[in-house]
């Protein structure tokens, strides 16, 4: 997808944070913008915000109240939307939530939120989505994390999830070739959004430290790589230049980051026993 004016684009969690970043880009670029989260006022004031940023006149912009874990509604609430506006071009699946903590104080019922929200929700997105996509084609971009394919302290639950979505998403994009739907990951490193805030609530000191070897970005910028790396058709949409260090020390030399990170995980759990 070269040019994003008079497409239609749907994007779960598009009320806040990165969701909403991508929101006013796409605006900016001429997109039509129909946003899904859960709570009314923040979608409401969302959409005015996406609205004011809007580039043509006759663009379209809606939001709905879905709760990406329920399949029955999004159902529903999927088929209502492309009732109104058509199928989308593009589907960006950002609603997620992290919520750090060490794996003891982790119950199973928390594991299994985060799987619903994080990982389900993309599914029974995208099961609703591709019937009517299936035949003309479009682009799915699914939000991952730094911890979609680095396993760091504090987050467990989360990084299971999002290690998941690489998954699902490196398959779903050999089978929907066939239909000329391309799908492609977004993995942004620490992002200073009102999840980030809510994160930082209840990180463990190790988290924290670890945190600190990438630079916070801006939802503006992560929005920004998102956007580049669709037209692009990447498969993996990597924000940040320190993420992309990250992404490649992984893949190429994992022993030196392994050593890194226990060095730094080492020193403060040392700390916390003695
Ligand atoms: N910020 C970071 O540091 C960071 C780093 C890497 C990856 N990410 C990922 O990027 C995505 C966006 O994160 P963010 O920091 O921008 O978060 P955010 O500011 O908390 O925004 C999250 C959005 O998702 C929606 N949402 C949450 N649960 C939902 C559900 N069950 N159904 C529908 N919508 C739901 C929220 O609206 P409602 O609460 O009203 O539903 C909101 O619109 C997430 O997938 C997150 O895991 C974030």
């Amino acid at each position: 997808m070269k040019s994003f004016m008079n497409k239609t684009a749907y994007i779960t969690g598009g009320s806040s944070g990165i969701g909403l970043s991508a929101a006013l880009e796409l605006s900016k670029a001429g997109a039509n913008v129909i946003i899904f989260a859960r709570q009314k006022p923040r979608l409401k004031e969302a959409i005015l915000a996406v609205q004011a940023v809007q580039s043509v006149v006759g663009q379209k912009f809606s939001w709905y109240r879905m709760d990406v874990a329920d399949p029955s509604a999004v159902k529903k609430t999927i088929a209502k939307a492309v009732k109104e506006f058509g199928p989308p071009d593009l589907l960006i699946n950002c609603a997620g939530r992290a919520l750090p903590g060490e794996f003891e104080e982790i119950t199973a019922a928390r594991l299994d939120e985060t799987m619903k929200i994080n990982l389900y929700g993309i599914w029974h997105t995208v099961s609703a989505i591709l019937p009517h996509i299936k035949k003309n084609g479009g682009h799915i971009v699914n939000v991952s994390s730094v911890t979609g394919f680095l396993g760091i302290y504090g987050y467990t639950d989360y990084s299971a999830s999002k290690f998941a979505v690489l998954g699902l998403s490196e398959a779903m994009r050999s089978e929907f070739r066939k239909y000329k739907i391309s799908v492609s990951v977004l993995c942004p490193p620490d992002t200073d959004t009102p999840g980030f805030a809510t994160e930082n609530l209840t990180k463990p000191e190790a988290t924290r430290v670890l945190s600190g070897n990438a630079k916070l970005m801006s939802p503006e910028s992560v929005a920004r790589a998102l956007i580049k790396g669709i037209r692009k058709n990447r498969k993996m949409i990597i924000a940040g230049a320190d993420t992309k260090f990250i992404y490649y020390a992984k893949r190429f030399a994992p022993w030196l980051v392994d050593f890194i990170i226990n060095r730094q995980v080492d020193r403060v759990t040392a700390r916390q026993v003695r």
